[in-house]
């Protein structure tokens, strides 16, 4: 693997440094001088209609976002993951969770495999496996049919399956319930567990490696439960095998759990945990939505890895979204990024992408181990509007920090319902949309010191200045007819790629993160000092033993 350019010293980054020095944005006196921004600054990727109009960039950022592209080779980067190339240069790996969504019949070796085939072989399975649970003609041990599914997973494992079968509600089978255990705090699968009938209950333990400590453990702890109320009358071998399959990609480790290797899914060391939502990770989902949900899912992240792959530069939506990022982040000081979906159905969105962008993109060395030459990496945060906006969007909107802010919405509800306050009828979409509407103009065009004059002339000059809004605040928006399968792949793929194309800018490896395994090694270490090993507590650094000696006191 070639070294990485140097982004900042490429003349495209000059030139950015130098149109940063000078950039007086006016997002008013730009509409009002351009009425074809907004077509020049809208673009579609599959159902995707995207907006770039009320961003802080004009013509001629742009074209130099663009030649730094080409510059630091995007391109060049985007063709050896799609093509198989070991780009994850610390792990020695393949980059391919988009062979995941390839269509059956497409071809691509990797490591001289053909993945494709053994991706649909996969597939094949989870889908036969999904339908039998749906038809109930998969049954637990004392011949029930399985009502609750319950995926024990962390990270990757977790966050892509609970946060697409949150978005997903409306397609999911009416009468099986899914249930997430991710934290090792004892809470979450007493609390989980908690009313579960283990007659009708099914365990999937989702781990990558198999060898992760919060997912083991918690599959320990689910198995135990299992046995325990299923009692005596049982043989506790079917149990096992009628209430747990697994998902990784060590399916020796998962027989050395006692799960049986034939109801274990396999997926590969080419798809990193927080890209493997559309991997064998998503099996509760797809008994969840059922294998035509999740084949449109998988079709949605296709269309969008198809776009990326082949539209224009200026009109490649993942690109231009992914350099606007670094824009804000190396140009105008933007230390964090807000994602605001106009949709409960999205309310795990932001969860799911603070592990997609943070742990791809929060490094400090470059992929040949040279330190990055620029910041890296925005904190991505968000909740679903409006509850944002009764909560932090005063500091977005009169803060003295830039946030640029992704604004996702759909123009048809999950669930159209009326409000006939005062016999109005009032569709309450319309009502949820007008927020996202004014949200981003409020943001966008501001209020100045005369507007809020001319509302009421006896203000004084200190209220004048409180409700005052500077406008020139960024927003993305996002908008689709409606978050169907599909739809819900084409965001999750959208920001994949525009997650790629800012660590390649930066000179990153997206795809390693060595960054989460300190903390895991030092819990191994201190673990014995926690169970009052006198010569370890002894051996911690002073604040750390007094940490444990004031658990150890309080402990009851
Ligand atoms: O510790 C971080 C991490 O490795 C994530 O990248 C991953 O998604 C998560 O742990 C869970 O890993 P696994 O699927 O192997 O249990």
């Amino acid at each position: 693997m070639s070294a990485p350019v140097d982004a900042t010293a490429t003349q495209s980054w000059k030139q950015l440094t130098a149109l940063a020095e000078g950039f007086t944005p006016d997002l008013r006196a730009w509409f009002a001088q351009d009425p074809g921004r907004v077509d020049r600054f809208t673009h579609t990727a599959a159902d995707l209609r995207v907006d770039l109009s009320k961003g802080l960039v004009d013509e001629g950022v742009l074209a130099a976002l663009l030649d730094l592209a080409e510059a630091v080779g995007v391109a060049r980067r985007r063709d050896a993951m799609l093509s198989g190339e070991h780009i994850n240069v610390t792990e020695d790996r393949a980059v391919l969770h988009t062979a995941l969504r390839l269509p059956a019949g497409a071809r691509l070796s990797v490591d001289g495999q053909d993945a494709v085939a053994d991706v649909h072989e996969v597939l094949g399975r989870i889908y036969d496996f999904a339908e039998r649970v749906r038809s109930g003609a998969w049954t637990g041990t004392t011949g029930k049919r399985i009502r609750t599914v319950v995926n024990i997973g962390i990270g990757g494992s977790d966050l892509g399956p609970v946060m697409a079968y949150e978005a997903l509600a409306p397609f999911r089978h009416p009468e099986i319930e899914c249930r997430f255990i991710s934290n090792i705090d004892p809470t979450d699968a007493a609390l989980t567990l908690q009313g579960l009938d283990p007659e009708t209950t099914l365990f999937i333990v989702a781990s990558k490696t198999f060898g992760t400590l919060e997912t083991l453990t918690n599959a320990r702890l689910c198995r135990a439960w299992l046995l325990e109320q299923l009692g005596d009358a049982v043989d506790q071998k079917d149990a096992v095998a009628k209430h747990f399959v697994a998902v990784s990609t060590n399916l020796e480790k998962v027989a050395a759990f006692g799960i049986d290797p034939s109801n274990a899914f396999g997926f590969w060391d080419w798809v990193g945990g927080r890209y493997s939502v559309d991997s064998a990770i998503g099996t509760a989902l797809a008994i969840a939505i059922g294998p035509e949900g999740f084949a449109d899912f998988l079709a949605g992240f296709h269309a969008m890895d198809e776009h990326f792959r082949t539209a224009p530069p200026a009109e490649n939506v993942p690109l231009l979204m992914g350099l606007l990022n670094v824009w804000y982040v190396n140009f105008l000081d933007a230390h964090t990024h807000a994602v605001l979906p106009y949709s409960q159905l999205l309310h795990r969105f932001p969860a799911y992408l603070q592990q997609l962008t943070m742990e791809s993109n929060g490094k400090g060395v470059r992929w040949d181990g040279t330190p990055v030459t620029t910041g890296t990496g925005e904190i991505f945060w968000g909740e679903p509007g409006t509850n944002g906006q009764h909560a932090f969007y005063q500091l977005i909107h009169q803060g003295t920090r830039l946030i640029p802010a992704d604004f996702i919405a759909f123009a048809n509800p999950a669930y159209a319902l009326k409000d006939d306050a005062a016999g109005a009828d009032v569709d309450v979409h319309e009502l949820f949309l007008a927020n996202f509407f004014a949200q981003t103009k409020a943001l966008a065009f501001g209020k100045t010191a005369d507007e809020v004059r001319a509302e009421a002339p006896d203000q004084s000059d200190a209220i004048v200045a409180a409700r005052t809004f500077t406008g020139n605040r960024p927003t993305t928006s996002i908008m689709a007819p409606a978050l169907t399968p599909s739809v819900l792949g084409q965001l999750i793929a959208l920001y994949e790629h525009i997650t790629f194309v800012q660590g390649v800018v930066w000179g990153i490896d997206s795809f390693d993160q060595w960054g989460v395994e300190l903390g895991k090694q030092l819990a191994l270490q201190v673990s014995p000092a926690v169970g009052g090993d006198a010569e370890a507590i002894a051996g911690q650094d002073p604040s750390t033993r007094a940490l444990i000696e004031y658990y150890r006191a309080h402990r009851k």
